[in-house]
């Protein structure tokens, strides 16, 4: 059977096609977030989200534009049409997920904590947090920001735009912890021994998706097919092998 007129409406809308028609695929990331998005020493954006971004727009057969956006301003990025997608260890949530549509995760994390050195033993999880006597840093709009508001409401609470900023509160003596995914924690912490010390057991539970603006079934099926195909056929874990083993 032939497709209805309404279905070829929808595929000219699709975002999918609009990226086959420029011949480029818009990605919206945000450098700061190990090792998904960060800066490399010439300053290309570089990552798990990057090469998988990489090897998405190569099954497409177009090229690759990744557009460094402020967290704070990704979601309202791509609902005015400034990238075709998010990827950028972007945590799927109820609140996020009302206003665009996430594939299937592609990773899962948690929350974890960098604690000041000199609270080694007082406090040994989230919930020793939760007093009025200790400030908490991390990233304004990040899932952390949420959990901490969550979890330690008692304790006071200092954002920053990036994750760099928060974290060194806390080498810097002017915070007692930092929030933040687990991944970026573990990295940072074996990079900076001594200085912090990690509290590695996860306190959420966060599935990481791509995200695009609603109403595009056909943009949507070609991401989670694709995802189930480097799942299965090893480039999913070769590219999580350079990324995440050490
Ligand atoms: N997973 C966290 C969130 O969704 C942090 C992601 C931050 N990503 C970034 N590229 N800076 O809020």
């Amino acid at each position: 059977t032939l497709a209805s007129a309404s279905d070829n409406d929808l595929w000219e809308k699709s975002t999918l096609n609009q990226v086959l028609n420029r011949g480029e695929l818009r990605v919206c990331a945000e450098a700061g977030y190990m090792p998904f998005d960060m800066r490399d020493k010439k300053g290309d954006i570089v990552g798990f989200d990057v090469d998988i971004a990489k090897t998405m727009a190569k099954a497409m057969g177009v090229k690759l534009d990744i557009r460094n956006t402020a967290w704070d301003g990704i979601i309202p990025a791509l609902l005015t049409d400034k990238c075709d997608i998010i990827i950028s260890g972007m945590t799927i949530t109820p609140e996020r997920n009302l206003k665009v549509n996430f594939t299937d995760p592609y990773i899962v994390v948690g929350q974890t904590i960098l604690l000041s050195p000199k609270l080694k033993g007082k406090v040994t999880n989230y919930r020793d947090l939760n007093d009025a006597k200790y400030t908490i840093a991390t990233k304004l709009g990040a899932t952390s920001d949420y959990a901490v508001k969550r979890y330690m409401s008692n304790a006071k609470l200092n954002l920053f735009e990036t994750e760099s900023e928060g974290v060194l509160e806390v080498v810097n003596g002017n915070a007692d912890a930092f929030v933040y995914d687990l991944p970026y924690n573990a990295i940072y912490s074996a990079q900076n021994e001594g200085k912090v010390l990690h509290l590695d057991e996860s306190f959420t539970y966060e599935p990481l998706g791509f995200a695009i603006r609603k109403g595009d079934p056909d943009f949507m099926n070609f991401l989670n097919n694709y995802l189930a195909q480097i799942k299965g056929d090893g480039t999913y874990d070769k590219i999580y092998q350079k990324w995440f083993a050490s």
